[in-house]
């Protein structure tokens, strides 16, 4: 594909102008190529597969004090040009580095696939009783190569119904912060954990706040989060092999009942905007960091752009 220029320098012009905004980006010098405006972000991880998942956060401050912490990230990784680069493995540790025949050797023998392992955080583990979980797992997003990590790294911050209900059958909704569960991370606990109403007690790093949806009933506040067809659930995953294709759709759907689907390009701007369903500032979020939230244009790059050159494209 042919990329359309003028396009494509206008909107990495308008993304770079905007990183000095963003909270977490701090423009170093070594991140010429802007790959930490994503990268930076814990919780970015792909799909959960039979072999694991791989995770795509690069902490800022634990690579800056790594041996290669003043190489541009470029100067390895090559062959990465565009958004979306699933699949861009391939590194070169000789671009002008270890070019003599002793390092090679020694490079030939590392594991090169451990060097970033020290600079990502991520949920490695999340009890919660819900019905989703028990079918989909933690890291369940997989078919938009360009949204999936972004979508699964949400995960730790809030409850799947939170942006999967189908709005129109529940009314009034309401959002706000679901009781403490256990998590467990790797690397430094992130995100939402630190529910601002709770404040101290919070911080330990084997709890998680995150945000749920309510509705009301009678005046009463009910939590949309199903737990419970967890049990079902169970149970369908134990039988689901012995049952008719029919069958099987229909319990489906039964589990599905409550849901909406979604087109990527809706739910980053309902939350990510100023018109957001979430009340950030009453959820406790800074004013900065509701500023963060609401101006991100992340989400400019994930739901405009199918394909995205990155500017030194242009000088080939
Ligand atoms: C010294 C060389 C080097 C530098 C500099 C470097 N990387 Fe890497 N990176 C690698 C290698 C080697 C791998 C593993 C590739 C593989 O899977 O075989 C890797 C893997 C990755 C991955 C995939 C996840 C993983 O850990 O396997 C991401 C994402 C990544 N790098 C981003 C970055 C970013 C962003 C920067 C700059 C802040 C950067 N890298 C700087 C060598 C480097
Ligand atoms: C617009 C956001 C964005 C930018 C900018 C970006 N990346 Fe990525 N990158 C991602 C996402 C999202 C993934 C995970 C893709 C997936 O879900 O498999 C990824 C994955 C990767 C991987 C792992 C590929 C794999 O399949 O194992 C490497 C390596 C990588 N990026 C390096 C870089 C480098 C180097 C730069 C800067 C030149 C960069 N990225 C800039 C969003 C970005
Ligand atoms: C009993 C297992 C099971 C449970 C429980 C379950 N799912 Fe699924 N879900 C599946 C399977 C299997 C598919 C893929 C087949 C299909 O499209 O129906 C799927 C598909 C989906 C899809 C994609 C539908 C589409 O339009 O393409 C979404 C979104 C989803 N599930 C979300 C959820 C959420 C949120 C929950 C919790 C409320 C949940 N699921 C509970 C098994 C389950
Ligand atoms: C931040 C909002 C958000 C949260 C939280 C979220 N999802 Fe999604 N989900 C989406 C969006 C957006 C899509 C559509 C992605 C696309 O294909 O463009 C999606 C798609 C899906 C799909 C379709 C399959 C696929 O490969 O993408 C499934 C299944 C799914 N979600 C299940 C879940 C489950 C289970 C949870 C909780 C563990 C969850 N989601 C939490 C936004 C979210
Ligand atoms: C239901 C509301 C909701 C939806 C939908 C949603 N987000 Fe978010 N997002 C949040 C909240 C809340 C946080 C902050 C969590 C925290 O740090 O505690 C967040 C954090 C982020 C962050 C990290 C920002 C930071 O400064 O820490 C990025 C990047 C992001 N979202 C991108 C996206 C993209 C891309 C989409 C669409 C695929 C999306 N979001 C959809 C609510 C949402």
């Amino acid at each position: 594909m042919k990329p359309n220029l003028p396009y494509c320098l206008i909107a990495w012009i308008s993304v770079m102008m905007l990183i000095p905004t963003w909270g977490a980006h701090k423009c170093l010098a070594m991140d010429e190529g802007g790959c930490l405006t994503c990268h930076q972000y814990p919780g970015l991880t792909g799909p959960e597969t039979p072999e694991g998942f791989k995770v795509f956060h690069i902490d800022e401050e634990r690579y800056l004090a790594s041996p290669h912490g003043k190489t541009d990230c470029r100067k390895c990784h090559t062959t990465v040009h565009r958004v979306p680069h699933v699949g861009e493995t391939s590194t070169n540790c000789a671009n002008g580095c270890h070019t003599d025949e002793k390092d090679k050797k020694l490079i030939a023998e590392c594991d090169l696939k451990t060097m970033h392992a020290g600079e990502k955080s991520f949920v490695t583990h999340l009890s919660e009783e819900s019905s989703c979980r028990e079918c989909h797992g933690l890291y369940t997003h997989r078919s938009n190569e360009l949204a999936r990590a972004f979508i699964n790294m949400h995960v730790g911050f809030m409850t799947c119904e939170t942006c999967h209900i189908n709005r129109d059958k529940f009314k009034p909704l309401t959002y706000d912060w679901a009781s403490s569960e256990t998590a467990d991370f790797a690397g430094k606990p992130f995100g939402a954990r630190f529910n601002p109403k709770i404040g101290e007690g919070s911080g330990s790093a084997h709890f998680i706040s995150r945000i749920a949806v309510f509705t009301e009933v009678n005046g009463e506040r009910r939590p949309l989060q199903n737990t419970w067809d967890t049990q079902k659930a169970r149970e369908y995953l134990g039988q689901k092999n012995q049952l008719e294709p029919d069958e099987k759709k229909k319990q489906l759907d039964y589990f599905h009942r409550d849901l909406h689907k979604m087109e990527v390009s809706v739910t980053c701007n309902e939350c990510h905007s100023e018109h957001s369903i979430l009340d950030l500032g009453r959820l406790g979020f800074s004013e900065k960091k509701t500023r963060d939230l609401i101006y991100i244009n992340i989400k400019g790059l994930v739901t405009k752009y199918k394909t995205f050159y990155l500017p030194d494209m242009f000088r080939q």
